[in-house]
Order: C-alpha cells, then structure tokens, then sequence
C-alpha cells in the first residue's frame, strides 16, 4: 500500500503501540508526524526529552530497536520495527 505521495506505507510499534510512517523515513519523522515528540525520559529529572539536533549530533533522541541503542534521527524505519523509548549512548 501507497501513501498519498506514492512511497510505501510501513508500520512499525513505538513503545507498543502501533505506527504508520512512509518508506524512507527516519524513526523521529514518522513519530513527530505520528504526534509523539517525547522519545524519552531523562536520566536526571524525568524530564520529556526529543529531537533536538536532528542530525545525528546531539543523542536527544536515543531510542531502543530490537535491544539496541540508535539515534531515532538517523535511523530509518523498517516494516514491522519495534522501538522502545530510552537508552544509553
Ligand atoms: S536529535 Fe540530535 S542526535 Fe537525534
């Protein structure tokens, strides 16, 4: 199935609830367009935290795929992904 601009939908599973995004997009694109702009907590306070750089600089957006620690800025969703908020750089 096609999106409104002709890429392929992809569904993936944030925190287990169950997300759209387009081929092609980044984890923290298909969130933010999803509504969900907290991909975790802070360690400190508890504080929401998100994308912030959105290049792969800044690890405000560390998020977990299949048990590993990635960048939701710069890793790209694939079919039937599962992504945990939080992690450690
Ligand atoms: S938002 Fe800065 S590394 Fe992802």
């Amino acid at each position: 199935m096609n999106g409104a601009d002709g890429r392929a939908v992809v569904q993936f599973r944030f925190a287990g609830r169950p997300v759209a995004a387009r081929a092609g997009d980044t984890i923290a694109m298909a969130l933010w367009r999803d509504g969900a702009v907290a991909l975790r907590a802070s360690s400190r306070d508890g504080a929401p935290r998100g994308v912030f750089c959105n290049m792969g600089v800044c690890f405000e957006c560390l998020c977990r795929v299949d048990g590993a620690t990635v960048r939701a800025c710069t890793t790209v969703v694939r079919d039937g992904m599962q992504v945990e908020p939080g992690g450690r750089p």
